[in-house]
Parts: structure tokens; sequence; C-alpha cells
């Protein structure tokens, strides 16, 4: 059965989503592609779709969201924060788009942007922050176009077929996000309000 999905967060290519537990064959598919977690760095963990199940019920009360394409509303992946701190104001972003027919054409890019609006403008945080692997160069680049800077790395901390990679860090604060959903739906508010008062007067 596949999930039932709610505009939580809405862009131009798509939308965020509460998770969907029904969506669990989808999620625990993606976890078992080869190409999808030889990039995430998730090859060597097992996860069955039992572990998935409790995973994504437990995700499900998080700041964690389903990746909506727009068009078909058809389930292409996930993104979220963990480890939110709201003493310090700080978490770690992390985003998985499990349907390849969706890379490469922005859905990344824009599902960051929205993830990041929600953390910076919704929950107040100040500071989000992640970790790459330097072969991954699709989602550097899909970070960079989101605003994050790459502030160092963890040298060669990862053997991957006899290989050794490096884990590079990256880190957006709130004052250098540009995005521009969560302000333009307040403004539209704020205006169908200004409208109302005026009809009133
Ligand atoms: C990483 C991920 C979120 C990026 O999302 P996406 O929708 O594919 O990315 P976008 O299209 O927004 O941006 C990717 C950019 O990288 C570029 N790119 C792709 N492959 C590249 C490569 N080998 N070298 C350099 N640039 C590359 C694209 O051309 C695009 O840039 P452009 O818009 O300037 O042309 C998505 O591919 C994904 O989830 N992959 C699997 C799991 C994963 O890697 N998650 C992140 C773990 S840290």
């Amino acid at each position: 059965m596949e999930g039932k999905y709610f505009k939580k967060l809405v862009g131009q290519k798509c939308y965020l989503s509460p998770i969907s537990l029904d969506d669990v064959e989808y999620y625990t598919e993606w976890l078992n592609d080869f190409s999808v977690t030889l990039n995430l760095g998730l090859t060597g963990t097992n996860i069955t779709l039992e572990k998935e199940k409790e995973l994504l019920n437990k995700l499900s009360n998080q700041y964690v969201f389903a990746i909506i394409d727009k068009d078909t509303n058809k389930l292409i992946g996930s993104t979220g924060l963990h480890h939110v701190d709201f003493i310090n104001g700080c978490a770690e972003f992390g985003i998985n788009i499990g349907d390849k027919n969706f890379w490469n054409r922005n859905y990344g890019t824009e599902a960051s942007t929205l993830m990041l609006d929600y953390a910076f403008n919704i929950l107040n945080l100040n500071h989000i922050h992640l970790s790459v692997l330097s072969f991954n160069k699709r989602a550097l680049k899909c970070y960079e176009k989101a605003g994050f800077k790459t502030i160092g790395k963890f040298t060669g901390i990862r053997q991957i077929g006899g290989e050794r990679f490096d884990m590079v860090l990256m880190e957006l604060l709130s004052k250098n996000f540009k995005g521009e959903f969560i302000k333009k739906a307040l403004n539209e508010v704020k205006q169908e309000k200004a409208g109302m008062d005026l009809k009133l007067v």
C-alpha cells in the first residue's frame, strides 16, 4: 500500500510531507540499493523490512519528511534533521532521494532548501551541519547550491574497496541562508489579512 501525502512545505517541483509508515517497502528497497547506499555510506548496514519499520516509526515523530514529486504525487525520497539541539540551536542535516530517476533534476537542492527553511525559519535553529563522502560529487554540488560551505574534512576515515576516502564537513548558518518559501508564504498570509482589514473598514 502506498502512503498518503500532505503538503507541509511546498516548493516548485516537490513538497515535504510527514513520513508514512505505509511506504516502508520503498525506503527498505532504497536502503538496499548499492548505488544509493554507497553514496550514503550505509552499505555496511543491513536494513531489513522489520528494522526499517521500527526506524520509520521513530523518525515519523522527529523532523524527518517524505519528499514527494509535485506533478505525480509520487514518493521520491526523504530529508530531515537529526540530533536537533534547541539549547544551542543546531542540528545535523540528511537527505536521500532513493528514486534514481529523480537524480540531477534539482529535486535534491529544492528539498534541501525547503528543509533548511523549516529549520531556520520555523524551528529557529541557527546552525546546520552535515558530512558527505568525498566521492559523492552530486551531493557536494547539491549542498553548495543550497548554501552549505565546506569547513574541513576527516582524512581517509572510510575504507571501501581497498581505498580510503575523506568525509567532507559542511555547515550553514541561518544568517547566510537564502530560502524564500516561508517568507513568501508568510507575506501572502499577511497580505490576505491586510485585505480583510481593509474590507472591514
Ligand atoms: C545527493 C542528492 C540529495 C542530490 O540530489 P539531486 O536532486 O540529485 O541533486 P541536484 O540535481 O539538486 O544537484 C546536483 C548537482 O550535481 C551535479 N553533478 C552530478 N553528478 C556530478 C559529478 N559526478 N560531478 C560533479 N557534479 C555533478 C549536477 O549536474 C547538479 O548540478 P547543476 O544543477 O549545477 O547541473 C541525491 O542525488 C541523493 O539523494 N543521492 C543518493 C543518496 C545521497 O547521496 N545522499 C546524500 C548523502 S550525504
